[in-house]
């Protein structure tokens, strides 16, 4: 069959992209003709994916529990993949930025939707046995999670809030000292950090001290500062950072939450979390009062923050129970 001038115009330029490079033209196309065609499964790397499930007993409800940590986590890296794209923009422009943290807007949506997998998913009785082969790992050494919100927002808005005012304006690493998590995760019963924060600070703090030190001007709050400072018309992107700021620090949380009373609440004593964390204290938004943008509420809404919707869950459980 005769090669059709279409075919001959792409071979040229295939030879003029190897000759570019020094190499040899004939040579790649003797790989092309042996290499295999891709399929899906080689592709997206299935078989591994597959592969990553090891549950730690043979209750069949733990392989769910890994798997909806393990789906959070990718739907993390997606987040952390546009946190990064939007940091590192040159030019960086309101669309760009807006189109972006959509996206990331629709990943928690959907990981607040789908959270009932794990509220209503497992049997309690299953849940409660395997847990106690987990210790002491727990979500809450989730690093990807503590990197979105280093992308998020102006570090001090991580700090606790009980030592805020004072570190205003400090250097990063002396803020660090003070993160808010580092509060939730003390012994019940010593007041000592958990083996839990020990070894995920052994883990990641460097990490997370370079990436806050990295994105200090290029973390999203400061980015809007920048682009409101310019003039440019903010206003959906101002929603959107709403909508975020929501997402990450009241809906997801609360979903989060609605599962550790349905299977660690327990009259009268509750049942202690894998992490060792007083969790009924620390876990509601409305006492973390964590919030990225205050600058974007009136002090009504902070006051109020994630009180509304607490209430509306506490009265569904009530009525399921
Ligand atoms: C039955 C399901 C779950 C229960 C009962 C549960 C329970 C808890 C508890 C009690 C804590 C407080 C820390 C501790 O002492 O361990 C915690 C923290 C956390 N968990 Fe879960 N969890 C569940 C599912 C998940 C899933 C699917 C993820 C997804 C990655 C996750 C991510 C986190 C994160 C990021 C924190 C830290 C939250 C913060 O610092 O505000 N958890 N969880």
């Amino acid at each position: 069959m005769e090669l059709n001038s279409a075919i001959k115009e792409k071979l040229e330029r295939l030879q003029e992209k190897y000759e570019a490079m020094g190499q040899d033209m004939a040579s790649y196309l003797d790989g092309l003709l042996y290499a295999d065609f891709l399929t899906y499964w080689d592709y997206i790397h299935l078989d591994t994916l597959l592969s990553l499930q090891s549950p730690k007993t043979p209750f069949p409800d733990e392989e769910i529990f890994i798997m909806y940590h393990q789906i959070t986590e990718l739907y993390f890296k997606l987040s952390l993949h546009e946190c990064k794209q939007i940091s590192t923009a040159e030019n960086l422009s309101v669309k760009f930025f807006t189109q972006r943290l959509k996206r990331i807007n629709s990943y928690f949506q959907a990981l607040t939707n789908s959270f009932e997998i794990m509220v209503d998913g497992m049997e309690r009785e299953q849940f409660l046995k395997f847990r106690m082969s987990l210790l002491p790992a727990s979500g809450f050494q989730s690093g990807q999670y503590r990197m979105i919100e280093i992308y998020a927002c102006d570090f001090i808005q991580l700090v606790d809030k009980a030592h805020r005012t004072e570190l205003q304006g400090a250097p990063i690493a002396a803020q660090f000292e003070q993160i808010y998590w580092k509060y939730g995760a003390t012994e019940l019963s010593s007041g000592k950090q958990t083996l839990t924060l020990k070894q995920f600070i052994q883990k990641y703090a460097s990490q997370f001290l370079s990436l806050a030190e990295q994105v200090q001007n290029t973390n999203f709050s400061a980015l809007y500062h920048q682009l409101k400072e310019r003039g440019e018309d903010i206003r959906e992107l101002t929603e959107e950072l709403k909508k975020f700021d929501l997402f990450v620090n009241v809906d997801w949380p609360l979903a989060h939450y609605k599962s550790a009373v349905r299977y660690l609440e327990r009259d009268p004593i509750d049942i202690a979390a894998t992490g060792g964390t007083n969790w009924q204290k620390y876990l509601p938004p409305r006492f973390q009062k964590r919030i990225f943008y205050p600058f974007l509420w009136t002090q009504e809404q902070q006051n109020e923050w994630g009180k509304t919707w607490v209430l509306s869950v506490l009265k569904t459980l009530q009525n399921k129970a």
